[in-house]
């Protein structure tokens, strides 16, 4: 997969450059071209002549020497793409403000091929918000992020912050490059989580949706080059780092945050579990306890995906889900039908490992034809690249 692929490595001053080396290796291994460009502070953990020797290519530290200038542009434009690893805080904040004093940072702003972080750093450092600040404004320029693993770290201590493995970084790109960035410049929303319906100021109805397969569907799209825009209901789990994440609680405000983002969206993917129900009335003050039963009148919320169905025109993909226990296959081709969606995804709660708060699932896609198409139970991220596949596959 990585034949004749061309890598520009950028190495920052990080402890886990000592691994670059064994990076560069196996890289080569798989048939790529390496260079290899050095902020002067990568040159204290890991040395030049090395990552020369073993990349078969003069590895650059300065923009100029000897009178000669390392032409910047020429190496962004040469490669298939940038690969900066580790990614330090310090260039991290750099690349954030477009900061250029040395030359990886000038080869950062000119490159035109995919850029790809996979950030190093101690765990307090890699909590910071201000690192999560600039992860998400690397993100909303379309660099792609290689999470970091959990496990020793320099400090000593043992946390989250380590660069992801050297055959983690390679096993990356080769599914970067399989993948094809085919929905590079597609523009993708993604509903995921629940919603809460207030019932008075301390009392909602909600659901067991953890928002853990909208995340995962949120994550491929990402990689496959899409601009993600997530809206996401109340939930634990950490946020992806997408182009933007809008955060509601209700379904009203769901509803509302689609419909005003869709007309500018090339495909919606509806996977919240949106409530079907809110109280007639939100009580102003706590209800407080009292003899006999409490009712609570409930109306029936908006129906995003049906809205959506309405108003998208030919050129918008739309994706629904549904979650059923009896008759599973006609229920979702009524949705898919009812809605007017181009694609569902159902999931049976009858199947051992699917549905809310498990890590892995078990899909079946129908389209407008009734094709159909079944996969097997696979985590929750293999399901997002089964998704994101057919839709790639319907779509593009
Ligand atoms: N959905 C939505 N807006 C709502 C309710 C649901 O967009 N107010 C979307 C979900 O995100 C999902 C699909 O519709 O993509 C689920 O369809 P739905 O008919 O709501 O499923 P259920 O809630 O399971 O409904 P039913 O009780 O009819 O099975």
């Amino acid at each position: 997969m990585l034949q004749n692929k061309k890598i520009l490595i950028g190495v920052t001053g990080s402890i886990a450059a000592y691994k670059i080396p064994i990076l560069v290796r196996l890289l080569i291994k798989a048939g790529a071209e390496v260079k290899v460009v050095l902020t002067p502070a990568a040159k204290e953990f890991v040395s030049p002549l090395v990552l020369s020797t073993l990349s078969k290519n003069e590895a650059l530290v300065d923009l100029s020497t000897n009178n000669s200038w390392a032409n910047h542009v020429q190496l962004g434009r040469w490669a298939d793409v940038l690969l900066i690893a580790p990614l330090s805080c310090n260039t991290l904040a750099k690349f954030a403000n477009g900061s250029c004093d040395n030359l990886l940072t000038a080869v950062y702003l000119s490159a035109t091929c995919p850029v790809v972080v996979a950030p190093a750093m101690d765990e307090d450092m890699w909590h910071h918000p201000s690192t999560k600040n600039n992860l998400s404004k690397i993100a909303s320029y379309s660099n792609h992020i290689i999470p970091v693993e959990k496990g020793e770290l320099a400090s000593g201590l043992i946390g989250d912050g380590r660069m992801a493995e050297p055959e983690t970084i390679v096993k990356w790109l080769e599914d970067f490059f399989l993948s094809g960035n085919q929905l590079k410049g597609k523009k993708v929303l993604i509903t995921a989580g629940p919603t809460y319906e207030a019932i008075d100021p301390v009392r909602f109805i909600g659901n067991h949706s953890s928002g853990k397969m909208g995340i995962a569907i949120a994550k491929e799209l990402k990689k496959c080059g899409a601009e993600v825009t997530l809206i996401i209901g109340p939930t634990q789990v950490e946020l992806p780092v997408v182009n933007q994440v809008i955060k509601v609680r209700s379904a009203e405000e769901m509803y509302n945050a689609c419909d005003k983002i869709f007309s500018q969206t090339d495909i919606a993917i509806l996977n919240a579990a949106v409530a079907d129900y809110t109280p007639v009335i939100v009580a102003e003050e706590k209800i407080k306890k009292q003899d006999g039963v409490l009712e609570i009148e409930l109306k029936k919320t908006k129906d995003i995906l049906k809205h959506l169905g309405e108003i998208k025109t030919l050129k918008q993909f739309l994706v629904g889900f549904a979650l059923e226990t009896t008759n599973e296959k006609e229920y979702a081709l009524k949705k898919l039908r009812d809605k007017n969606a181009d694609m569902i995804v159902l999931n049976s709660l009858n199947d051992n490992g699917a549905g809310f708060g498990y890590d892995t699932n078990k899909i079946t896609i129908f389209d407008k034809q009734q094709n159909e198409y079944s996969f097997e139970t696979k985590t929750k991220t293999e399901v997002a690249a089964d998704i994101v596949n057919t839709i790639v596959k319907l779509y593009v």
